[in-house]
This record gives C-alpha cells, sequence and structure tokens, in this order.
C-alpha cells in the first residue's frame, strides 16, 4: 500500500511539471523574420541639445576616429555575433543632480533594443553604451546611463536632463526639429515578423510583397510596435513625420518590441514591425535560439 502511495505521489509530481511546463512553454509559437526585406531605409545617430554644439563635436570626432580605424565596424561586429564582452554598471543608483551634475555625462537610452541597448542581467551593455563610455572617457566625465521610455528620450535631451539620447534613433525631419543628430553610424531598416506557421505573408518574395499583404488586410489584423518609434510610425502612419501607415488594419503600440513579439508568439496579434537587427535578435530570443 506504501509503495502504491509513493508511486501515485511521484506520477502526481511528473504530470504536473509537465502541465507547469506545457503552461509556460505549449502554447508559445516560433516566430519568423523576413529579414531580407526591408520596408524602410533609416540611419541611426546619437540626439543632442541644439545648443550643446561642444558635445556634438566631441561625439562626431570620436564617430570619425572610429570610423576611420575601423573600430566601429568591429564595435558592431561583436555585439552582433555575441563575441562583446562589454558591461556597465552604473556608478551611481540615481540620476546624478546639482554641483556633481557637470562631473557626469548622461545618456538617455531605452534599453530593450537588442544588440544596441540591453540589459545583461542587471548590467547595461550594446553598441551604444560601449560607445557612450568611450564618449565619456574622451570627455572625462562619469557615464550614468538613464533608462526611461522611448518616447521620453529626446524630451529629456531637449530638456537638459540627459545630455545625449543614444537609443538606436533614427535621424529624420521631424525630430531635428526638437533636437540636434550627431554624425550617422549606422544603417537600418524596418522589417516585419510573423509567427513561423504564418500563411498570409508565405509566398511574399520582396519589400513591395509584404506592403501589398499588409495594405489587404482589415482592421481585425494586428500589427505591433514599439511606441514612438518609426517603427510604429510606419504601421499606424504619421503626418508630420511623412509616413502614410497602414490605416486599414490596427497598429498597436507597446513599450517595448520583445513585448510586441511575446503577444505574437502567444497568438495575441498578427504581426511585429521593428528595426532588423532588434527584430532578429529579439526573435531569437523569443524563440529560445
Ligand atoms: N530606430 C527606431 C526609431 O528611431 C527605433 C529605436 C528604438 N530604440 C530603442 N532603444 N528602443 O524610432
Amino acid at each position: 500500500m506504501k509503495k502504491f502511495l509513493a508511486l501515485a505521489l511521484v506520477a502526481a509530481m511528473v504530470l504536473c511539471s509537465m502541465v507547469a511546463f506545457s503552461a509556460c512553454n505549449g502554447g508559445k509559437k516560433q516566430v519568423k523574420v523576413f529579414e531580407a526585406y526591408e520596408l524602410t531605409a533609416e540611419s541611426y545617430a546619437f540626439a543632442v541639445d541644439k545648443e550643446n554644439t561642444a558635445l556634438k563635436e566631441a561625439a562626431n570626432e570620436l564617430l570619425a576616429d572610429l570610423k576611420e580605424s575601423g573600430e566601429l565596424s568591429n564595435i558592431i561586429n561583436s555585439f552582433f555575433d555575441g563575441s562583446a564582452t562589454f558591461v556597465y554598471e552604473n556608478p551611481v543608483s540615481s540620476v546624478p543632480t546639482g554641483a556633481d551634475r557637470e562631473n557626469y555625462l548622461v545618456v538617455a537610452t531605452n534599453a530593450y533594443f537588442p544588440p544596441f541597448e540591453y540589459y545583461e542581467g542587471n548590467k547595461l551593455t550594446g553598441v551604444d553604451m560601449k560607445i557612450a563610455s568611450l564618449l565619456a572617457a574622451k570627455l572625462n566625465k562619469t557615464l550614468y546611463i538613464y533608462d526611461m521610455e522611448f518616447d521620453a528620450v529626446i524630451t529629456s535631451v531637449d530638456s537638459g536632463l540627459a545630455d545625449i539620447g543614444m537609443a538606436g534613433m533614427t535621424v529624420n525631419e521631424e525630430r531635428l526639429k526638437t533636437i540636434d543628430f550627431t554624425s550617422e553610424y549606422y544603417e537600418s531598416a524596418q522589417v516585419l515578423i510573423t509567427a513561423a506557421d504564418d500563411t498570409v505573408f508565405a509566398d511574399c518574395a520582396s519589400a513591395d510583397d509584404i506592403v501589398a499583404k499588409l495594405a489587404a488586410q482589415d482592421k481585425t489584423f494586428i500589427v505591433g510596435a514599439q511606441n514612438g518609434t518609426t517603427g510604429y510610425m510606419y504601421t499606424a502612419g504619421d503626418v508630420d513625420f511623412g509616413y502614410d501607415g497602414f490605416a486599414n488594419l490596427t497598429a498597436k503600440g507597446y513599450n517595448t518590441g520583445a513585448l510586441a513579439v511575446l503577444d505574437l508568439a502567444n497568438g495575441k496579434i498578427n504581426a511585429v514591425i521593428l528595426d532588423k537587427q532588434p527584430a532578429i535578435m529579439i526573435a531569437r530570443n523569443s524563440n529560445g535560439k
């Protein structure tokens, strides 16, 4: 009788762990990135206050040196292929203020954008974070990275809360009305992500094909993108930014690209539009690879 009870207990435990496992993973779909089909052409640069020409010049000088020495490509490649070892931890726990403020370079970012800025444990890393550390060293300042919603990066630079926005930020005319940009350091594009078993876009063979499919959907078709980004504007449309958007479908804004991909993997939305390299990395994480 005792033996039977023990066996029943083991069986129950095995069953429970199987249920728990399927609750975590069972519903989650694999996702795929249409990385060959670039929906836009964008360039990244850092955002500085229009008045802060000294900082803009220092950043441009650093970027020019990094480009000339080939170091910029090395940095970018090392974060793309995962060989980078750089991590950064803020020296103080809150945003520096008061008399000490000028000893700091305060960088505004949204650290949910691998490989440009993301967390490794509780430490920050990524292409922009590495360049931020080089800029702080060049200026002889202590680096403080201020992680905030992407929406807030430009206003925080404009208000002086942060000195520079380093957030995989796309240069465009509308943003230039509020802040200035350094020279460009990376070429990017928006791309589409769907569930791996999606059939809507399965026969697409070009960016134009994807655009045509997007334009053919109705309001029940939900496309996720990160709030305040060019990906969201491309999807929802933004007259000021010159994006027509897809008024036929439903655009859904998320705090981060990863949250949009999570909803996609859980079958809650139909597609995500995101910057190419972050799309590849976030999809890889979501797929557990
Ligand atoms: N390149 C896009 C834009 O400028 C997305 C940037 C998102 N960056 C981030 N750190 N979350 O709108």
